[in-house]
């Protein structure tokens, strides 16, 4: 069965250096809105009876990118593709995952949902907000991690002062990971997070006094967090040579300025 890599307006470079990676192209597609801003989406040539990997991660402008995975999905399988996978490096509004308070959607499985319906068989991801996300999803999905790649990098730059940070409660897992694989202790930031841009230190727990931290997480979005937790770990002591590892560096409003400040 031929194989055939199709792509929304999300990141052209990954797809192009996949199909580079496979001695292949991207197949081409039209993408472009009606005068009341509607989605229109075709494909520029034919999947019938093909093995077709939609690349298309869902970072800022999530909508957008959102809908255009899920026309192109349309697309694909009403064009007779024979098998279709998403891959969705970056799963967009994973962090509505539960309801925090009552009366609130929870937008990760209400999308996860769309996917299927769309059409998507199989799904990659990686490094998804909670590995529990994978309960939401009805199609199988290959949940891969970035995390042994990023560790292996950072490697050379450890030294005996290195101490792995959990810059809030929910990475505290991935933050035993990683330290698992540097081979260095952990401290945890109990941070509360006061608004989608607003979170507050109530305090860090571990010794961190003349350590260089290591700040992980599964993705920075406005920076508040790591911004929040840099401040916390000089206030108790570390040195101020912070490293921070993340998967999805979405860098969203004022992260690229609150980390050169
Ligand atoms: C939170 O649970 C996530 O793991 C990230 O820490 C957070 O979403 C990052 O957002 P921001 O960069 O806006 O603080």
């Amino acid at each position: 069965m031929e194989s055939i890599i199709v792509a929304g307006s999300a990141n052209p470079s990954l797809a192009e250096g996949v199909a580079e990676r496979l001695a292949t192209r991207v197949s081409r597609v039209i993408l472009d809105r009606f005068p009341d801003s509607e989605l229109h989406a075709e494909l520029g040539e034919s999947v019938r009876g093909c093995d077709v990997y939609l690349i298309q991660p869902t970072g800022p402008p999530v909508d957008n990118h959102l809908m255009e995975l899920i026309f192109l999905a349309d697309a694909c399988r009403r064009a007779g593709a024979a098998r279709l996978t998403g891959i969705v490096p970056y799963y967009g509004y994973a962090r509505q995952d539960r309801r925090a308070k009552g009366r609130e959607a929870v937008g990760a499985r209400l999308i996860a949902d769309m996917l299927s319906l769309a059409g998507l068989e199989r799904i990659v991801a990686i490094d998804l907000h909670t590995v529990s996300l994978e309960g939401f999803f009805s199609v199988p999905l290959e949940h891969l991690s970035a995390i042994s790649l990023l560790a292996n990098t950072i490697e050379e730059l450890v030294t005996a002062r290195t101490v792995v940070v959990a810059p809030d409660l929910g990475a505290v897992k991935l933050a035993e990971r990683y330290a698992e694989l540097l081979h260095r202790p952990i401290s945890i930031v109990h941070k509360i997070r006061l608004s989608g841009a607003k979170v507050e230190v109530r305090g860090v727990v571990g010794e961190v006094a003349g350590c260089a931290p290591i700040i992980v997480d599964d993705m920075i979005s406005t920076g508040g967090t790591i911004k929040a937790a840099a401040e916390a770990l000089i206030s108790a002591g570390c040195l101020p040579e912070i490293m921070v590892v993340a998967s999805h560096a979405l860098l969203t409003g004022p992260a690229i300025s609150l980390f050169s400040a």
